[in-house]
């Protein structure tokens, strides 16, 4: 398959731009590396079957004349926590437009990657592709990630219904990996693995008791490629992608877990707790725990890493890259 990625330098895409090669198909990455790094391509970025374009998925004429028969869109804005949500809202929803128009101008499916933060605050816990979502008053602006992927969800299936759009939605809960970004964006455990290396206090935020389930990158990566694969199944659907919901675990524990590996169990872990005051006006989803079944029956997927073996991976990757 002729396969167009944007975000391709990013976490996600670098590692499912790796996997896609591999497995025959052809890749145009896309990306303006406001949040990748080139460094994440090393691997692929002279592969025959691998073409990369630097520039703005808000420029529409970008990507008009790349032919190919799927878009995969992972480029984005995410929580806007130290920064305003200006950027995340517009800048989210100018590319969601680009990557219908095209979409449906070359008459391809989309592939769209949206999060499990969609679920915000429900208190029922799992959630399923089917489950109720809940976000807080429109002053806290962390909500303003979850409405720019609820409204290009809609928008999709909104194109769906005029246009005949061929879309499959993803909602991804907290992957982790090679390729992940060494700052807070690339979530919890990529600035845990600095601290304790550095044997710095971890900052945890808040309490440290809301919880997670965390996928390792191979396994999303796994789920992806069967959505890319199995399109007579995967179109026109959403699915969680994640690992099984056993894998909760606090942020206090993930510190605790990420220290004795880093630091092979020598010390205590040190601990610094940040008030959520700190962000301004801030709401945490307490609990954020997944339903997967739906893409297990579908598609087949089973997640095969354990948090302490992709954490493992990671830390070794990880602390190659910072040392
Ligand atoms: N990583 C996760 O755990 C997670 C969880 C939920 C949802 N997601 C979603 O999955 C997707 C991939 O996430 P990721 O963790 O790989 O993020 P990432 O930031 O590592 O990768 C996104 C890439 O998009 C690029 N990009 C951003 N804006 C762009 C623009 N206007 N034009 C061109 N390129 C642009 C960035 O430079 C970056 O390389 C995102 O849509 C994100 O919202 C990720």
């Amino acid at each position: 398959m002729k396969i167009l990625i944007t975000g391709a330098a990013g976490f996600v895409g670098s590692n499912l731009t790796e996997a896609l090669l591999e497995r025959g198909h052809h890749v145009t990455g896309v990306d303006n590396l406001s949040y990748g790094e080139l460094r994440n391509m090393d691997d692929f970025i002279d592969h025959k079957n691998f073409i990369f374009v630097n520039g703005d998925v808000c420029n529409y004429s970008l990507i008009e004349n790349i032919k190919v028969d799927l878009l995969i869109h992972l480029a984005s804005q995410k929580i806007p926590r130290y920064s305003n949500s200006l950027r995340t809202l517009e800048e989210n929803q100018s590319m969601t437009k680009n990557v219908i128009r095209k979409s449906l101008a070359d008459d391809i499916r989309l592939l769209f990657s949206s999060t499990s933060d969609v679920y915000g605050k429900n208190p029922q816990i799992p959630f399923s592709e089917e489950s109720n979502l809940v976000l807080g008053p429109t002053n806290v602006k962390r909500w303003a990630y979850a409405v720019s992927k609820i409204y290009s969800e809609h928008l999709i299936i909104g194109n769906n219904a005029e246009h005949d759009l061929k879309y499959t939605i993803v909602r991804f809960f907290g992957s982790y990996g090679k390729n992940q970004n060494l700052t807070w964006w690339g979530g919890p455990q990529s600035g845990f693995i600095t601290k304790a290396f550095n044997n710095e206090e971890i900052e945890v935020h808040g309490t440290g008791l809301q919880t997670r389930t965390f996928t390792y990158v191979k396994d999303t990566v796994q789920a992806l490629v069967l959505c890319v694969e199995k399109e007579e199944v995967a179109t026109n659907k959403i699915y969680n992608i994640a690992s099984e919901a056993v894998e909760e675990v606090t942020i206090i524990d993930l510190a605790k877990t990420i220290w004795k590996l880093v630091n092979k169990n020598e010390s205590e872990a040190k601990l610094n707790f940040i008030p959520y005051s700190t962000f301004g006006k801030y709401e945490d989803v307490m609990r954020r725990v997944p339903d997967i079944s739906k893409i297990k029956a579908e598609l087949g997927y089973a997640s095969e890493y354990s948090l302490e073996q992709g954490l493992k991976e990671t830390i070794e990757w990880q602390l190659k890259i910072i040392s």
